[in-house]
């Protein structure tokens, strides 16, 4: 029998767009699959909301976000001006995506509408990293106190599990060390300059015309959006209530070529490293260019590519790589969230 699971999905970008064009494509397999049916009962954007216990009509939906309009243009169940909290309010829902902007200042859109999901009982996915940055215990806790679930896998490097392994994968062992390449644009960046050969200036013009670069750079090369993902994996997989001033963080703005072809004739290759070293029963937690011997898996990865490893006292060393082309993975990841909330 198909169990059908109404979800409310905040933001309709890259992330959002993309979920209802993967469920669209995959929904029948999901179905036969896990006996899941996804049903989206309230669609948010900058515009307004479309609201339906019934289900909206999620190619339709997507259709509108690709022609550029606002979700408030849909025929007969747009709001528009309508809000998150409205939205809530005003359907049944079984969980709450959040895919809107990640504001680091009040984690808002997000953070309320979380807030207010987890207090009517339902579960949250999310993608957007500014809830969990900063407020991770209370929104874990809140959680576990209402019997709901939060998944964030999509948050740290998209669809690369790195969340996961942390935390389900290495039940019961001690993470030693975690060694991640968390931010796919100063990957991009540092290995052309390695690769072709050419300045940091050109390397990042390319990243921002490939569209993985923003016109201001900063929060990637300057290691703030790596930080915040190393502080939500300091939180979850190693549970160290952590917040982003218990880092130190350090960007890439000032390897230049002649770095680069240094650490290359030492046999090294340096790579935009978010890391967290057990030490005297602490975690120090850093994010800085560091130079990788060339036969670390992560000195191996490519400019689309992002990696994790982690250290562990029982299970090992365990690396996981992603290529990763655009947002589509993570899209991906958000929907491994709601498949693995609803199928155990
Ligand atoms: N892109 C990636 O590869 C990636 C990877 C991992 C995590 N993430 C995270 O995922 C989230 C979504 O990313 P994205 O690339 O999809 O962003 P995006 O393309 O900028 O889309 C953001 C969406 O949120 C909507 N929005 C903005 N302000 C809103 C408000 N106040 N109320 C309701 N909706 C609002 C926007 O509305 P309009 O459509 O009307 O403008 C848009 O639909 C972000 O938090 C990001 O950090 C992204």
């Amino acid at each position: 029998m198909t169990e059908q699971i109404r979800f409310v999905l905040l933001g309709l970008g890259n992330i959002g767009r993309n979920l209802l064009d993967i469920l669209v494509h995959r929904q029948k397999q999901i179905e036969a699959d896990y006996g899941l049916s996804f049903v989206l009962v309230g669609a948010v954007d900058s515009s307004g909301a479309a609201v339906s216990q019934e289900g909206l009509d999620m190619a339709r939906v997507r259709d509108l976000k690709l022609g550029r309009e606002g979700v408030a243009d849909y025929p007969g169940m747009g709001r528009r001006g309508m809000v998150a909290l409205e939205v809530l309010e005003s359907v049944r829902a079984d969980v709450l995506v959040g895919a809107s902007p990640t504001n680091l200042r009040s984690g808002e859109p997000g953070l309320s509408a979380v807030r207010f999901a987890l207090n009517a009982g339902m579960d949250v996915v999310m993608a957007d990293k500014g809830p969990l940055v900063l407020a991770y215990q209370e929104l874990m806790a809140l959680a576990k106190q209402q019997q709901v679930e939060i998944r964030f896998s999509g948050t740290v490097a998209g669809g690369l599990p790195t969340v996961n392994l942390g935390v389900r994968d290495l039940a019961g062992s001690g993470i030693l060390r975690v060694e991640g390449i968390f931010n796919g644009t100063t990957n991009y960046i540092l290995t052309r300059m390695e690769q072709e050969q050419i300045s940091y200036e050109e390397a990042l013009a390319g990243a921002q015309k490939a569209g993985i670069a923003e016109a201001d750079p900063t929060l990637d090369v300057d290691g703030w959006d790596a930080a915040n993902k190393l502080v939500i994996i300091a939180n979850s997989a190693l549970k160290r209530p952590t917040k982003l001033s218990d880092l130190t963080v350090e960007g890439i703005r000032n390897i230049t070529l002649e770095d680069l072809q240094q650490a290359r004739r030492e046999g090294k290759v340096i790579k935009p490293l978010a890391m967290a070293v057990l030490q005297d029963g602490d975690y120090q937690l850093s994010v800085k260019p560091v130079a990788l011997d060339a036969r670390h898996p992560l000195a191996m990865t490519n400019k689309w590519d992002m990696g994790v490893v982690y250290y562990s006292d029982y299970m090992g060393v365990i690396s996981a790589i992603i290529e990763e082309k655009g947002p589509v993975p993570t899209s991906a990841a958000v929907l491994r969230d709601m498949i693995n909330i609803y199928s155990n």
